[in-house]
C-alpha cells in the first residue's frame, strides 16, 4: 500500500478481514538444513487449535516474517539463540489478533507483532510479544518497518555505526529490507551514501526510491576500483549485511577511526568448517577501526522507542518502505530460498 494514502488510517481499520479456522496448520521443521533451509526441510502438519490456559494468549496469525535469522535459528550451528526443535512449528516473527486472552494486559482484538511461528495459530505468553501495535499504519507496512528489518536498521546503524552529517556510509544488500532501511536513515543523517546490490534493477531501485548518492551491482562492477572513485577520501562507515569478499574489499577501503557494523553474514554459505581468506587484523589495527557486532534481539527494551520513530518517518513521508507479499502457508517452506536467492523486491512476509 502506498503511505500516501494513509490520512485516515488506524490500526483496526488495517487489520484485513479473517477468518478463524477449526485446526491449526503448522509448518513444521522436519530436518536440519545444510546451509540454506530448503523446502523439503520443512513439512506441512495440522493440529488441534490450542486452547489457551491461565496467563496464555491464543493468537490467530496474520502476516508471517520472513527473515534471514531463520536460516540460524533452523541449524545446530553454534548460534545466538537455541535450535528450534525438529518437529515443531519454524520459529518465526508474525502479526497476529487476540483471538482469547487470559492476560490481563492484552485482550482480544489487539494487534500484536511477536514470536508466533510459521503457524495459523500462536499459543503464546507475553515474554513471546515485542509490540502491541498501534501506528495508524498497514499490517505490512508494520511489519517491514517495525519487524527485525527496521528495527535493525535503525538501532544497528545508530547504536553501533553512529554516523555524522558529511560522512560516508557504504551499505550492503543495499536494495534489502535491512539495507533499503539503512540507506534511508543514513542520509536523513547528512550522509553521502552507496549501496551494494546484487543486480541492476535493485541498483536502480537504491537510486531512484531509497535515495542512496551512488549504487553499484557487487556483480558486474570491479569492486576495489569502483569503490576507489565514488570514495577517493575513504568510507566513514561500512553497515556490512554480507560478511566475504565484500567485506573484505571494502574494509580496505576505510578511513582512519571508520566503524564496521557486522549485522549480517548473508554471503557465507556455511560457517562449519570456518571459512578462510585474507588476513584482516593488520587493516583494523592501521586504520583504528571500530567493528561491531549487532543482534537485534539484545535490544528489546528500545524497540517501541524505535518503532515509534520509524512510524513518525513513514507517516511524514521521509522513510519509504516496500514489502513482498507471498499468498499463503503453503508457500512458507521455499520462502527462505527465494529470500537468500536475492529474489525478493522488499521485505519478504507471508500473509495467511
Ligand atoms: N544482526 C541482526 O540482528 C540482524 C537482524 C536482521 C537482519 N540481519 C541481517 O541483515 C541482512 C539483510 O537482511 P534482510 O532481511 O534485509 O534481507 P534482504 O536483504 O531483503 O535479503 C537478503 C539479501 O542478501 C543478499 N545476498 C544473498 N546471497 C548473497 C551473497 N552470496 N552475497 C552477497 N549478498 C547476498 C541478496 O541481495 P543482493 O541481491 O543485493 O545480493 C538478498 O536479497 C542479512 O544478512 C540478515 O542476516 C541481521
Amino acid at each position: 500500500m502506498n503511505l500516501d494514502r494513509l490520512g485516515d488510517y488506524s490500526v483496526s481499520m488495517a487489520l484485513p478481514s479473517y477468518d478463524l479456522p477449526k485446526t491449526n496448520r503448522q509448518v513444521q521443521l522436519v530436518r536440519r538444513p545444510q546451509g540454506v533451509p530448503l523446502a523439503d526441510d520443512f513439512a506441512l502438519s495440522t493440529q488441534a487449535v490450542p486452547v489457551p490456559g491461565k496467563g496464555e494468549i491464543l493468537i490467530r496469525n496474520l502476516l508471517l516474517s520472513v527473515d534471514p535469522a531463520q536460516r540460524g535459528w533452523a541449524s545446530a550451528e553454534a548460534n545466538y539463540a537455541s535450535p528450534v526443535a525438529l518437529g515443531s512449528p519454524m520459529r518465526a516473527l508474525a502479526i497476529g489478533v487476540v483471538v482469547e486472552s487470559h492476560d490481563e494486559a492484552y485482550q482480544a482484538g489487539d494487534c500484536l507483532y511477536g514470536f508466533f511461528g510459521w503457524q495459523d495459530y500462536a499459543l503464546t505468553t507475553p515474554d513471546q510479544i515485542v509490540l502491541k501495535l498501534h501506528h495508524a499504519l498497514p499490517l505490512d507496512a508494520q511489519l517491514a518497518l517495525f519487524g527485525i528489518s527496521g528495527i535493525t536498521a535503525y538501532l544497528a546503524l545508530t547504536l553501533c555505526g553512529r554516523p555524522l552529517a558529511g560522512e560516508t556510509l557504504v551499505v550492503s544488500t543495499a536494495a534489502g529490507s535491512v539495507g533499503s532501511f539503512v540507506g534511508q536513515l543514513g542520509k536523513s543523517m547528512g550522509c553521502h551514501t552507496i549501496g551494494l546490490t546484487g543486480s541492476d534493477e535493485k541498483v536502480a531501485r537504491c537510486l531512484e526510491r531509497y535515495g542512496y548518492d551512488q549504487a553499484v551491482n557487487y556483480k558486474t562492477a570491479e569492486l576495489e576500483a569502483t569503490l576507489k572513485a565514488l570514495a577517493p577520501q575513504g568510507v566513514d562507515v561500512y553497515f556490512d549485511n554480507t560478511g566475504g569478499s565484500i567485506l573484505d574489499t571494502v574494509l580496505r577501503q576505510m578511513k582512519i577511526a571508520g566503524r564496521i557494523v557486522q549485522c549480517g553474514t548473508a554471503s557465507v554459505g556455511s560457517w562449519t568448517p570456518a571459512p578462510t581468506g585474507p588476513r584482516n587484523e593488520r587493516e583494523i589495527m592501521t586504520r583504528r577501526l571500530t567493528w561491531s557486532g549487532f543482534i537485534v534481539l539484545d535490544h528489546r527494551a528500545r524497540y517501541a522507542q524505535a518503532a515509534d520513530d520509524m512510524a513518525r518517518m513513514a507517516l511524514e513521508g521521509s522513510l519509504v518502505y516496500d514489502t513482498h507479499i507471498l499468498q499463503g502457508l503453503e508457500q512458507a517452506p521455499q520462502a527462505l530460498s527465494l529470500l537468500y536467492g536475492g529474489g525478493n523486491h522488499g521485505k519478504l512476509m507471508i500473509a495467511l
